[in-house]
């Protein structure tokens, strides 16, 4: 299965992405996390993307397709992938369409952009690993402690109110025409949104077996 996961910010890619990956046992590959980490790792990368995020723009499409080039070529992407957050332009979708890689489906989770708003609000992020919880949807077992890890939770710096206004704005310009550039290859599915996290991954396992 080599699958793309396309949809808002915040409708909830990265949280089917954990369920995905561990049904059909294949990674994840989230670009955000990639450069979240460059970021805190301080590298080139980092320092360039970091500007982009906190604008809630994109980072430009040469930069992300050299990370993606490298990043394909790890031993762990053989098996299938689903991709969170990638392609997610125009130029990142026919670049990936020109190589070798063969992508099988390409769901889309429809979600309105009020109730992102609400749910980037209770957002939280494991400081260490990146999992992600939500205070009144997924809450963790302990307040402020990452399940997984024993590590710090926190708001991530992109869902301030004003950016993720931004990055709803910068979604429906420049990564919402894949929806229709995918949906004329054949390989769309949809999936609508539900209002916990179970009931969507049911709709989105019917989505992708159907
Ligand atoms: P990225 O990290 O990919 O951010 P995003 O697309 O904005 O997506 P999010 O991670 O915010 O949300 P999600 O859809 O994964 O939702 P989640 O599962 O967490 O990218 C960050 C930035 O990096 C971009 O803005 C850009 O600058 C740059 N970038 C990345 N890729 C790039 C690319 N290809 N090209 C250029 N730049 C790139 O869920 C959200 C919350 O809701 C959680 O709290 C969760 O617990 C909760 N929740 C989830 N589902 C439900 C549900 N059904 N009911 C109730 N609560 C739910």
């Amino acid at each position: 299965m080599r699958l793309i996961l396309l949809a808002a910010p915040g409708a909830g890619k990265g949280t089917q992405a954990e369920i995905l990956s561990e049904h059909y046992g294949i990674p994840t590959i989230s670009t955000g996390a990639i450069l979240r980490k460059a970021i805190k790792d301080g590298t080139e990368l980092g320092r360039t993307a970091e500007k982009y995020i906190n604008e809630g723009k994109l980072i430009p499409d040469d930069l992300m397709l050299k990370v993606m080039d490298e990043r394909f070529k790890n031993d762990d992407c053989k098996n299938g992938f689903i991709l969170d957050g990638f392609p997610r332009t125009l130029a990142q979708a026919e670049a990936l369409s020109a190589s070798p890689i063969e992508i099988d489906k390409v769901l889309s989770i429809e979600v309105d952009d009020q109730t992102i708003i609400e749910r980037l609000s209770g957002r939280l992020e494991c400081r260490s690993c990146g999992t992600t919880y939500h205070t009144e949807h997924r809450p963790p077992k302990t307040p402020g402690v990452c399940d997984k890890c024993g590590g710090e939770l926190g708001a991530r710096d992109d869902d301030k109110p004003e950016t993720v206004k931004q990055r709803l704005k910068t979604y429906h310009e420049q990564t919402e025409p894949l929806i229709e550039y995918y949906r004329e290859k054949g390989l769309l599915r949809v999936a609508k949104g539900q209002s916990e996290i179970e009931e969507t991954s049911k709709v989105v396992f019917e989505a992708l077996e159907a």
